[in-house]
């Protein structure tokens, strides 16, 4: 495969300056360059990590991010504000968004346009719940929300748009996806891209995330269509978090 093995640390509201200055300086020390790294703090501290992680490999990126170029949105952050920071990246979509804060298809998609038009790379989390899972519709459920951001940005963005998928039943619940259920799910993702455009598809990242722990990082990354991981509980653990990034090949 071409696709270079990427891992992102989402800190989620976890941390501190202290935590901050702590976990970078560890994986600046330990990471082995076999992966792209990627971490993604709390947006206060992505001050202190663009100037820990200058002069590094190591991206970071916000959680959230608006649509809206700028004016009266209590709480949010543009574009032009991620930019100013160099951020490489920003979460877009993530479950705990769509389902505490009531992010919808539709607004997850804009924020990848707006996203796209900066110049930052979007990273689109998609995935099915539990109920979704037991009831047969995971594929379904995934079909919709790439094709709502696929209409609102087309198939070519797709050599940019990184892809997390994050079945939710798996997130911080310890229950990791087998990587034979995580590869189905993926090879599902690349062939709905594929019948799009095959040489695109070809090179969108797909990453897994869910439980993503050490050990079970390299027969996960081993998968035919996956990428690399989405890592939360693990990532605020620097030894693991390491040990993740150092799984790829
Ligand atoms: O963004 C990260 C995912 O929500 C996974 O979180 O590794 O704690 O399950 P987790």
């Amino acid at each position: 495969t071409t696709r270079r093995t990427l891992v992102a640390a989402n800190w989620k509201m976890n941390g501190n300056k202290e935590t901050v200055a702590s976990l970078l300086t560890a994986f600046k020390s330990g990471m082995n360059g076999s992966s792209d790294v990627a971490v993604f703090p709390p947006a206060l501290y992505v001050a202190q990590a663009a100037e820990l992680l200058k002069d590094t490999d190591i991206a970071y990126g916000v959680q959230n991010v608006s649509a809206e170029a700028s004016g009266a949105f209590t709480g949010e952050l543009s574009l032009s504000m991620v930019k100013e920071f160099d951020c490489q990246y920003a979460l877009i979509g993530h479950s705990e968004r769509r389902e505490l804060f009531g992010e919808t298809d539709a607004q997850i998609a804009q924020k990848v346009k707006a996203t796209l038009e900066s110049g930052v790379i979007p990273m689109l989390c998609i995935g099915e719940t539990l109920a979704q899972r037991e009831s047969g519709v995971t594929e379904d459920v995934v079909r919709t929300q790439i094709q709502a951001v696929l209409d609102a940005v087309g198939i070519a963005a797709f050599d940019t748009i990184v892809v997390a998928y994050e079945p939710v039943w798996a997130i911080g619940t310890g229950k990791t996806a087998s990587p034979e259920q995580a590869q189905e799910v993926h090879a599902f993702i690349r062939g709905m891209l594929a019948a799009e455009d095959a040489a695109v598809a070809a090179k969108t990242r797909i990453l897994y995330g869910g439980s993503v722990k050490a050990a079970s990082a390299e027969a996960l990354f081993g998968q035919p269509d996956i990428d690399g991981g989405l890592v939360g509980g693990a990532s605020l653990i620097a030894d693991e978090f390491v040990a993740i990034c150092n799984a790829a090949k």
